[in-house]
């Protein structure tokens, strides 16, 4: 198997970086500073420049850190701001203004309170304010933004695949059968042996990211594949998760899956039906891991 450690593509940078533009008022000149060198990981001006790989936080928190709070809370802080905000242990402090809550509790509620809102000029959007408040939530889970992908890396993707938590293959006997070889790629192994049938679409669903290789997956999601030509190819995950199709395709193909009433759609064509060289516990060709369960 290829390993392409976790480089991605898209990852989770949210785009606000310009709100920072709106922050004239209160920290006017720092805000300029910044307008250059802020280029998605967040700057804070004149100081140590943020940076969400060193920072210990999870990467949807130091986006939102790193886009609105470190312009004024930087290391050191601007003149006028209490604290610097550019580290994990920051918000694990007590709150100066109020010792029995941490730094994190503590910016919450000002995020929250549209009277005395942070960053001062205004309430972030809810769904940062929602990131931030799960992240507190949870506990503060220290996180690894960094990696191979930089600002771009994700959220919490472990470094080895998870084992099984289910049923695993082999089984004591039926070696070659439908149920084979979970999570790896059926096509490129079925090319390469003269007495194994031809598949022209073959993949696994899983339940959850980052399973291992071998391990069964989810029975019963419909995989619909639509090719070239318009043609409707419907199959039904088995019990190990697998699904594949024997007869012709016309390549490039789209794909979508469904389950329980919900259904998840591969955004870009492909010219292969191995879904699984693609979607490798920790994804191939910048796909995002397994096919999961919509
Ligand atoms: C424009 C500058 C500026 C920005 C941007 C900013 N802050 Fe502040 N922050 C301040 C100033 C000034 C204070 C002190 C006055 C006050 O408490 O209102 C403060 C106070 C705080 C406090 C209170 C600490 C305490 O216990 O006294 C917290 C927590 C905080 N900011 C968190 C944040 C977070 C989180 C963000 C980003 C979402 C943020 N701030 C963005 C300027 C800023
Ligand atoms: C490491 C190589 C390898 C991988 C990976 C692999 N297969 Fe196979 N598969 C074989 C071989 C070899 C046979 C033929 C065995 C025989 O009949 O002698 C076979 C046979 C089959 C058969 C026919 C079984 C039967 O009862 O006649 C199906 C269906 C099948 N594979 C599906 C899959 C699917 C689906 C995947 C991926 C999830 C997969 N295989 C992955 C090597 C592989
Ligand atoms: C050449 C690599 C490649 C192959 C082959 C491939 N995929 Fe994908 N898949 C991707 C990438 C990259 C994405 C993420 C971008 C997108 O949605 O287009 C993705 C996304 C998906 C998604 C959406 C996942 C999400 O979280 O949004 C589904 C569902 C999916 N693929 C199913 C399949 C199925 C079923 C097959 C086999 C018929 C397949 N893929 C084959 C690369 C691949």
């Amino acid at each position: 198997m290829t390993h392409l450690g976790m480089a991605r593509a898209g990852g989770k940078t949210l785009g606000i970086a310009l709100a920072i533009a709106a922050l004239s008022g209160a920290c006017g000149s720092i805000a300029q500073d910044n307008a250059n060198s802020n280029g998605g990981g967040g700057g804070s001006g004149g100081s140590a420049p943020f940076d969400p790989a060193s920072s210990g936080l999870p990467c949807d928190v130091a986006d939102v850190v790193g886009q609105n709070c470190v312009i004024c809370h930087g290391n050191p802080p601007a003149k006028g701001v209490p604290l610097s905000l550019t580290t994990y242990e920051a918000f694990k402090q007590p709150a100066p203004a109020d010792p029995t809550i941490t730094v994190a509790e503590m910016a919450l509620k000002r995020m929250q309170d549209p009277k005395l809102p942070m960053p001062p000029t205004g309430m972030l959007d809810p769904s940062l304010i929602q990131a931030f408040a799960d992240w507190v939530g949870a506990g503060l889970p220290a996180g690894d933004c960094g990696g191979a992908g930089g600002a771009g890396g994700q959220l919490n993707v472990p470094t080895d695949p998870l084992p099984c938590t289910g049923q695993q293959w082999p089984p004591t006997s039926n070696h070659e059968s439908p149920l084979m070889h979970p999570g790896v790629a059926c096509i490129d192994c079925h090319d390469k042996h003269f007495n194994a049938p031809v598949l022209t679409i073959a993949g696994t669903i899983y339940g959850d990211a980052y399973i291992d290789n071998d391990c069964y997956g989810t029975a019963g999601a419909q995989i619909e594949v639509t090719d070239a030509n318009g043609a409707v190819y419907t199959m039904t995950s088995n019990p190990a998760g697998n699904f594949y199709r024997q007869g012709p395709v016309y390549f490039p193909i789209s794909a979508k899956v469904t389950f329980n009433g919900k259904e998840i759609a591969m955004k870009q064509t492909v010219t292969t039906g191995d879904c699984n060289s693609c979607h490798t516990w920790n994804g191939a060709q910048n796909a995002p891991g397994r096919i999961l369960l919509p």
